[in-house]
């Protein structure tokens, strides 16, 4: 008899002919262009041997047991997993597939532009050509002034701070060399202990004058010109992000966050801007989104650059999320190797 999958979003005319070409399976796809309504998630998943899932899909002991015993796979369109509840995947023996590799280009790419864009007053200045006052607006020497990314002088330094040092905040670190930056800080999840050998190979790979772990959170928003925001989301580092951590930034610092927006106290942040604790900020994700209205305190302050999760958005790097999704969906319904598995084990 065919198995049953269920899909949680059309994946266009390049992806789902991958799955409705198999004979073997009934696939069964969320007909509309907008997120998944439960109740159809919870209706179709009975006798299912795979989902594949978006980030904004919970799944979570409610759906596992509607599924049933047939669930053999979850496949999530994305690199993070925090909307999955693996203690429960790993109980029910349910295998878990992602999206890690393909998106770290896009992703750092984003978080670049985000430290140029919130450094260079991109927010107010665009503000100003799009209502018209460019012609009341003479060339001053100091007007929309911030702060260099780049290196000013051969004889300076520019820190970047890192909080989460995977694959995305390496790849963004990369992308800084050419700009001058010569120290880099970071901090990884509390239970890794720091590794003087490891931070000596990253100091050459970079080739920059130090890569370190951070001593502390404190000693990295001190020394940093630039904090990325590159963890994952979940309980764990939740507003890692707080009053404390902004007051302890740099008043010339950015704030970039590209991961998850538990990982930033929002209102604290809002503050921060505000009062100038910090210079500016740029953020693809917010916590509570996509409930991120035009009044929401970030979008209204003028040094906060605000996207709405777009990170991956490149043609290229969604169309290789989707493939790979619907492949380790393949792969998990018919007990095979998959390309990205998220290690379950010791998760109960
Ligand atoms: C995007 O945020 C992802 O987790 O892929
Ligand atoms: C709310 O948005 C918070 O970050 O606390």
């Amino acid at each position: 008899s065919r198995m049953k999958v269920v899909v949680c979003r059309d994946l266009g005319p390049d992806v789902m002919p991958l799955l409705r070409a198999r004979t073997e399976l009934d696939v069964v796809v969320w007909p509309e262009d907008r997120a998944c309504e439960r109740a159809w998630l919870l209706e179709h998943v009975p006798g299912a041997a795979g989902v594949l899932v978006m980030l904004s899909d919970k799944v979570n002991e409610e759906l596992l047991d509607k599924a049933g015993p047939t669930l053999k796979v979850v496949s999530t369109m994305s690199v993070g997993y925090e909307h999955v509840d693996l203690p429960a995947l790993a109980a029910r023996n349910v295998r878990l597939g992602y999206t890690p590799d393909v998106l770290t280009d896009a992703v750092a790419d984003v978080s670049v532009m985000l430290a140029l864009m919130a450094g260079r007053n991109a927010k107010e200045t665009m503000g100003v050509v799009q209502r018209g006052e460019w012609p009341n607006t003479s060339w001053s020497p100091f007007s929309f002034c911030g702060p260099q990314l780049s290196r000013p002088s051969p004889s300076s330094t520019r820190t970047a701070g890192f909080i989460g040092f995977g694959r995305i905040a390496r790849a963004t670190l990369a992308r800084l060399v050419p700009f001058g930056i010569t120290h880099a800080l970071y901090t990884t999840s509390p239970g890794s202990a720091p590794s003087p050998a490891q931070d000596a190979q990253y100091t050459r790979q970079f080739s920059l004058t130090s890569v370190r772990r951070a001593g502390s959170l404190a000693a990295l928003a001190r020394g940093s010109d630039v904090v990325f925001v590159l963890a994952p989301g979940g309980a764990a580092t939740r507003h890692v992000v707080d009053e404390r951590f902004l007051r302890q930034m740099k008043r010339t610092a950015v704030l970039v966050n590209t991961a998850r927006g538990t990982l930033v106290d929002a209102h604290a942040l809002a503050r921060a801007l505000r009062e100038g604790w910090l210079w500016g900020a740029g953020v693809d994700v917010v916590e509570g989104e996509p409930a991120v209205g035009s009044a929401h305190p970030l979008v209204q302050e003028p040094r906060c650059v605000v996207l709405p999760h777009i990170g991956s958005a490149t043609t290229e790097t969604r169309l290789g999320m989707a493939t790979l999704a619907a492949n380790n969906l393949l792969a998990g319904v018919f007990g095979e190797a998959m390309q990205a598995e998220l290690d379950l084990k010791g998760r109960t």
